[in-house]
């Protein structure tokens, strides 16, 4: 009799263990992501303001906002957050004022000069046809930008060329690009934006990636022969270092891939790339990396050894996050776990001093603490758009997997 009585206690208590992990799996509760999703909505009114109507927030410095014109990369991530914070709030004046800067924004559909059309123009009009599902008013917009897109792949380098000068130099960035492509086939059904988005994914698996399983910011090629020129970094603070926001590129652009693929070499890359990230002995307690992974190493004669060694870079802790949780829904419990745990811990980190700004300060952007090139001493410590669109992409990838 205790013999049975001793196994249904065991029985039920693994049961309540086994639904209480579940219960217990997410460390954020949905007061805390719905506070700082609230928080970014009453933030982004304070940023309309300072904007001219035909410009797009970049940056705020010493006091001043600095916008850019609809053709700098950055241009799609304030309409894409304009529209994840009306999603989250249903609120229509967030909409509108996503529109309006659409508008802006739409002719750079014909613009064949720049590999940055994904995040200019999917981060903005993607997320407006997923919003409104308007496919009369977005629809032709995208395909226009993802034929400009195509226009820049070589059947030769295996590659979308990502800037002019050098030789045909493709930057770890491009990575973020290929999305726009996927749901380019998807709403087509030709399936030439994909098999160009996979091309370019494993020439960048070949080639932009080292042992260790950091990436090389820029590989230049040879357009007639498809051979490496040279592999260099133009953010980072040496060739051979490990760029934070490259890392970061890397790390959302393959676990993308592989959602919108299903090929596991892409999740099994993804989950090496966040090995690196994770495990790398320069990655601080709060998770919100340095702006390079070597840079509290640089030897004394490096230009940036004294004063660049410390800066931190929250863009990419919020692109880390947002690649992170999708990464946990993709692999098995142990390391789902760990990839979840990490993420919240960064979004527990930006949500906080020294890095969410006030309300009504930071001239309207929401974290502080982002670094954008200090090669080209440019953007240091200063709050960043694209840092704003994956926290707040973050937060709401989290609300949408708390509600499952
Ligand atoms: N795509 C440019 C950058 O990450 O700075």
């Amino acid at each position: 009799m205790w013999k049975y009585f001793r196994s249904l206690l065991l029985v039920t208590g693994l049961c309540f263990l086994s639904i209480n992990s579940t219960w217990g799996q997410y460390a954020l509760s949905s007061n805390f992501i719905d506070k700082n999703l609230t928080e970014a909505v009453e933030q982004i009114g304070f940023l309309a303001p300072n904007i001219p109507t035909d410009k797009f927030p970049r940056t705020y410095e010493d006091g001043k906002s600095i916008s850019s014109n609809s053709a700098w990369w950055t241009s799609g991530f304030y309409p894409g957050t304009l529209l994840y914070l009306c999603e989250y709030s249903g609120n229509d004046d967030l909409l509108n004022k996503a529109k309006e800067k659409l508008k802006i924004l739409e002719q750079e559909k014909l613009n064949t000069s720049t590999h940055d059309l994904g995040f200019m123009l999917y981060c903005s009009f993607g997320n407006a046809l997923r919003l409104t599902h308007d496919s009369s008013a977005y629809k032709n917009v995208l395909l226009t930008g993802a034929n400009s897109l195509i226009t820049r792949f070589s059947p030769i380098t295996k590659t979308i060329r990502s800037w002019e000068g050098w030789t045909y130099p493709v930057i770890i960035d491009n990575m973020m690009n290929l999305e726009f492509l996927t749901q380019a086939s998807k709403m087509t059904g030709d399936n030439k934006y994909r098999e160009i988005a996979s091309t370019h994914a494993n020439t960048t698996m070949l080639n932009h990636y080292r042992k260790d399983m950091s990436c090389y910011h820029v590989v230049d090629y040879n357009p007639t022969t498809g051979g490496i020129v040279a592999k260099k970094t133009a953010q980072g603070a040496y060739d051979e270092s490990a760029w934070a926001r490259g890392q970061a590129w890397g790390l959302y652009g393959y676990t993308m891939m592989y959602r919108e693929t299903k090929d596991k070499r892409y999740l099994k890359f993804a989950e090496k790339i966040a090995d690196f990230i994770l495990n790398h002995p320069n990655l601080p307690e709060d998770f919100v990396p340095y702006w390079d992974f070597n840079a509290p190493d640089l030897p004394t004669d490096s230009p940036y050894a004294t004063m660049y060694k410390n800066n931190r870079d929250a863009s990419a802790a919020a692109i880390n996050a947002s690649a992170l949780l999708e990464l946990s829904t993709f692999v098995k419990p142990s390391k789902a776990k760990r990839y979840l745990q990490s993420a919240e811990k960064m979004l527990i980190s930006l949500s906080s001093s020294p890095y969410k700004a006030t309300i009504g300060s930071n001239g309207g952007f929401i974290l502080m603490q982002s670094v954008g090139s200090i090669p080209h001493k440019s953007e240091i410590d200063v709050p960043l758009t694209y840092a704003d669109y994956y926290y707040v992409e973050a937060l709401m990838r989290y609300k949408k997997m708390l509600k499952k």
